[in-house]
């Protein structure tokens, strides 16, 4: 007789890149039905021993130097089903996805490309995987705001579903929140909700821009809030969830090890914190990983009551309806560790 597998924790995704589901193998049997080479790498293995960063920037390199694999529609049917493939067999209940469409678009890859092969792999997921997903638009920050706006103004078909926000990524430092003040604005008018990773490499400063200037909902990352009182105080008091990222920040040495992370201040200092997977396929983990890798980890102080903790914080941070984050608190709540 085989002993089943205990089910893992229901919990939502609320920071993950799809773009950073791509996995090695994957990449490379895209790259071979698209006719293109990889010429730095020649087999998944090369790509995979590629993945040591020093920092963001380096991941970003690789992250954007992959993409060209992604071309047809597809494509991004298929890179959407494997994450959501994959996060449903971790626990995945519901995602919020961020997408690149400027990675793409700057490529030749048509906006209503991307859209229709990620539609297609959203609308299928309640029924293929039981995992229910949405999509969070996000604006190179390193590109222009007049770039962001053209991105904005391209996406309006699909404004409310699949595409339920805005976001901010890409290459924090030297690109302030407030350079997207006008785009942030005219999603605000259209219905979306707004994010914006600060303070994963940059300062405080960035995150009460994001706040102050962009009026985002939540924060993806925000370490760096607390070398901040004043604003850890406002998290607090506005409940003002953070997207973190554990296993993220230390493979891009924004923090020394996991050991280390300061999850556990956050967390006592009663922020409303979710854990996340960022960039899995370049991080080596999805979220059920993640939260594996913080609950094995002594120091980070995370038993079985920060678990679920984390978990139901997970559906309290998401865009869901009253109805909705109810029932998803209900699994969680009733949720019984093996
Ligand atoms: N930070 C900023 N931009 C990103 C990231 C990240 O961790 N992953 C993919 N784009
Ligand atoms: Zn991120």
């Amino acid at each position: 007789m085989t002993t089943p597998i205990p089910a893992p924790i229901p919990k939502a995704e609320l920071h993950v890149h799809i773009e950073g589901t791509l996995e090695p193998e994957h990449a490379f049997a895209l790259a071979a039905r698209n006719g293109i080479r990889l010429l730095r790498f020649r087999t998944p293995e090369d790509l995979r021993a590629a993945y040591v960063f020093d920092d963001l920037q380096t991941f970003l390199d690789l992250y954007y130097e992959l993409m060209v694999v992604l071309r047809t529609e597809q494509d991004f049917e298929e890179l959407a089903d494997a994450y959501l493939a994959r996060a449903a067999a971790q626990g995945v209940r519901y995602a919020e996805i961020f997408f690149d469409p400027q990675a793409h678009t700057a490529r030749g890859v048509p906006i209503g490309t991307v859209m229709a092969g990620l539609g297609r792999a959203l609308a299928a997921a309640p029924a293929r995987h039981g995992v229910t997903a949405r999509l969070i638009m996000c604006f190179l920050r390193d590109e222009s705001a007049a770039s962001a706006l053209e991105t904005f103004e391209s996406a309006r078909p699909w404004f409310g579903e699949p595409i339920i926000g805005v976001g901010l990524d890409s290459a924090e430092l030297g690109n302030p929140p407030g350079k997207f003040r006008e785009v942030f604005g005219l999603a605000q008018e259209a219905g979306l909700r707004r994010v914006a990773h600060a303070g994963e490499e940059a300062p405080p400063e960035y995150i009460w821009e994001a706040l102050d200037v962009l009026g985002v909902e939540r924060i993806d990352h925000g370490n760096s809030c607390l070398s901040d009182l004043r604003l850890v105080d406002r998290l607090v008091d506005e409940q003002v969830p953070l997207t973190v990222c554990p296993v993220s920040n230390v493979l891009l040495q924004n923090e020394d090890s996991l050991y280390e992370h300061p999850l556990p201040i956050l967390l006592d200092a009663g922020l409303l914190v979710t854990v996340n997977s960022d960039d899995p396929a370049f991080f080596g983990g999805y979220v059920g990983d993640v939260f594996d890798a913080v609950r094995n980890e002594p120091e980070l102080r995370v038993g079985l009551t920060e678990l679920r903790r984390l978990a139901a914080n997970s559906f309290k941070a998401a865009f869901l309806s009253d109805e909705e984050r109810q029932a998803y608190l209900k699994e969680v709540k009733n949720y019984r560790f093996a």
